[in-house]
């Protein structure tokens, strides 16, 4: 069973965390049973940023994205080479290590 790592994040998860998780699962399903509350606004349909995640380690297991997750992705804030949108990332049989970015777009609206 592949383990994610999650990196401390101020809201979301402020010591950071681990657990394990099922292959085939996507990263924000794994997220969500484990009690971090990533942000979803589009409900997992490939169509918001709100979600999104950088994959510091592992990111190669995972399936490439597709062009509409890439479409989306260059809208993300702080868009990094290892970008996912966490719903559409299924994760393989490798351990990962997840950050979450600071701000989504919705908060960054908010704030600045
Ligand atoms: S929840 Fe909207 S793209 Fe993932």
């Amino acid at each position: 069973m592949p383990k994610i790592i999650v990196l401390p994040h101020a809201d979301l998860c402020p010591e950071g965390t681990m657990f394990d998780a099922e292959s085939g699962q996507s990263i924000c399903d794994a997220l969500l049973e484990n009690d971090i509350e990533i942000e979803h606004a589009c409900e997992m349909s490939c169509a918001c940023t709100t979600c999104h995640v950088v994959v510091r380690e592992g990111f190669e297991s995972l399936e490439p994205s597709d062009e509409l997750e890439d479409d989306m992705l260059d809208k993300a804030w702080g868009l990094e080479p290892n970008s996912r949108l966490s719903c559409q990332a299924m994760i393989a049989d490798q351990d990962l290590v997840v950050e979450l970015p600071r701000y989504t777009v919705n908060h960054a609206r908010e704030h600045h």
